[in-house]
């Protein structure tokens, strides 16, 4: 059994440090697995990552792009895996467009609805967890680290949209687990492990 499993919150509320946690966890079960992510994964997609995170362009420009990444990502990459019984691990998901381009730039819920039914009509995570954190902690966070991407640049109205469409889509789908990330690394690890234990047991 392959999972599908994708990783979700706004900038800032630690996912980086849980990926390879949860990667890891798959490898000590000897379940073989890829971790990726989006926008990216591929050549073509990192191509595409570095207009998406750099420069600006209309939001409507933006979902397509996230689009033609996801599709390229998903015909090369995600689909073969799990079709060769290979889990995959990614770093954000559809779910990432509905927060960002309809949270945050209030692009309509109807046009990113199309593109995943023209994508990936038959596909949706197993399991999708969610750090969630309040956009200022979360801000603080990253703004010392290193040069901020075009939408770790956002305000915290921006990111208030972005959360807000986040909590949403737990709410409407049983395959989100939300975590608060302002608990602790060990805190949040035995979260994480008590439900993959629920996924592949
Ligand atoms: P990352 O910093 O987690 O690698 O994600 C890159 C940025 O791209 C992040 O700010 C969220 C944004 N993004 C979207 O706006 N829409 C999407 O569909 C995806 C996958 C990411």
């Amino acid at each position: 059994m392959a999972y599908f499993i994708t990783v979700e919150g706004i900038d800032g509320a630690g996912k980086s440090t849980h990926l390879e946690f949860i990667q890891n966890y798959l490898n000590k079960k000897n379940i073989q697995n890829k971790l990726t992510r989006e926008p990216g994964g591929t050549e073509i997609g990192e191509k595409l990552r570095q207009l998406l995170l750099h420069d600006d362009m209309d939001v409507g420009t933006e979902t397509m792009m996230m689009f033609a990444a996801r599709h390229e990502h998903l015909v090369t990459v995600i689909q073969p895996a799990l079709k060769s019984n290979i889990s995959i691990i990614c770093d954000r998901f559809t779910d990432a467009s509905y927060a960002y381009q309809q949270g945050g730039k209030g692009i309509d819920k109807s046009f990113i609805k199309s593109l995943e039914e023209l994508v990936h009509p038959n596909l949706t995570p197993d399991l999708t967890f969610l750090f969630d954190l309040d956009p200022d902690t979360a801000h603080s966070r990253i703004s010392n680290e290193r040069n901020l991407d075009k939408f770790e640049k956002q305000s915290s109205t921006f990111f208030n949209g972005v959360r807000k469409v986040y909590l949403e889509l737990a709410e409407a789908h049983s395959r989100f687990l939300v975590i608060d990330s302002s608990q602790t690394i060990d805190q949040i690890q035995q979260i994480i492990s008590k439900k993959l234990d629920e996924l592949v047991k």
